[in-house]
C-alpha cells in the first residue's frame, strides 16, 4: 500500500506501483502456501495466473514436500467469472472456485472444464467452511491470500487471518474512492484488530512489514 494506505488507484488499475523486490516478496510469500487465495475482482483486474515463474521457489517447495505450485482458489459470491481469464489457460495446479448457486448455468458449464466448483446454497460463500474443506479434502495447512481488500476484510472480520505481510511503497495517492487495505466500506470493523509487528525490513524506499494478527479488541 501507499504511505496514505491506498492499495490501488482511482480506476482500480493493476498494482504496478511497487518495486521488483516487492514483486519477488509476493512470489516468495505465495510459494509458502499450500494454496493461494484471490477475490474475483482482483483476479479480473490483474488477470493473474498465480504461478511461480522462479524455478528455485518451486524446488524449495518440492524439498518441503509440497507440490511445485500452490492450489489456486478463487472466491466469488455471484460467480460471473470469465473462463477466458489467463488463470484458466494455465494448468500448473488445480483451480478451485468457491461460489454460490447464483453462478449462471452457462458459466458453470464453461468453468467446469477448467476448475473444480464448490457452489453453496446460501447467498454468500462461507469462508470458514471453505478453509475447512481445503484442509480436509486437499490437506491445505497454509493459505496465502493475495487480496483484494474486500476479501481480506471478510477474512479479518471472521478472525481467519493470522499473518499480514504489508509493503509500504513510497507514494501518496489521496482519493476517497481509492480503496485502503480494508476496502472502501465506511463501516468500522466489528472490533479493532490488534497487530503485533514481528519483522521489518527496509529496501530502498520501501518498508516490508510482517504482522501477527493477535485478537480483536472491543473499542
Ligand atoms: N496493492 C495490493 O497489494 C493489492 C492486492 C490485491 C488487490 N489489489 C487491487 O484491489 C482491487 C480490487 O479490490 P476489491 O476489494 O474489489 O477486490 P477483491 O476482494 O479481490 O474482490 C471482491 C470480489 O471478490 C469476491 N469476494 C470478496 N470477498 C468475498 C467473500 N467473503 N465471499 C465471497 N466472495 C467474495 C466477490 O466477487 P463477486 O462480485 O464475483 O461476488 C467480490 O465482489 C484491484 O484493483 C486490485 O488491483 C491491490
Amino acid at each position: 500500500m501507499t504511505v496514505d494506505g491506498k492499495i490501488t488507484t482511482r480506476n482500480f488499475s493493476p498494482v504496478d506501483f511497487t518495486s521488483r523486490e516487492d514483486k519477488m516478496h509476493l512470489f516468495r510469500q505465495r510459494s509458502l502456501g499450500d494454496a493461494v487465495l484471490i477475490g474475483h475482482s482482483t483476479l479480473k483486474q490483474d488477470n493473474v495466473r498465480l504461478g511461480l515463474p522462479q524455478p528455485d521457489l518451486r524446488e524449495a517447495r518440492i524439498a518441503r514436500g509440497q507440490t511445485p505450485y500452490p492450489i489456486r482458489v478463487i472466491v466469488s459470491n455471484e460467480g460471473k467469472i470469465d473462463n477466458r481469464l489467463k488463470i484458466f489457460q494455465s494448468d500448473i495446479s488445480p483451480i478451485l472456485i468457491f461460489s454460490t448457486k447464483r453462478m449462471p448455468k452457462r458459466t458453470r458449464t464453461a468453468l467446469r472444464q477448467k476448475a473444480i466448483l464448490y457452489l453453496s446454497e446460501s447467498q454468500h460463500v462461507d469462508l470458514a467452511g471453505m478453509l475447512g474443506a481445503l484442509r480436509s479434502q486437499y490437506n491445505v495447512r497454509t493459505v496465502a491470500c493475495e487480496g483484494g481488500a474486500t476479501l481480506f476484510r471478510s477474512l479479518l472480520e471472521r478472525g481467519l487471518v493470522d499473518q499480514l505481510n504489508l509493503t509500504i511503497a513510497p507514494y501518496l495517492f489521496g482519493g476517497a474512492k481509492a480503496p485502503t487495505l480494508t476496502g472502501l466500506s465506511k463501516e468500522f470493523l466489528p472490533a479493532s484488530v490488534h497487530c503485533s509487528l514481528t519483522n521489518m525490513r527496509v529496501v530502498g524506499d520501501e518498508c516490508f512489514l510482517t504482522y501477527r494478527i493477535k485478537r480483536k479488541a472491543k473499542l
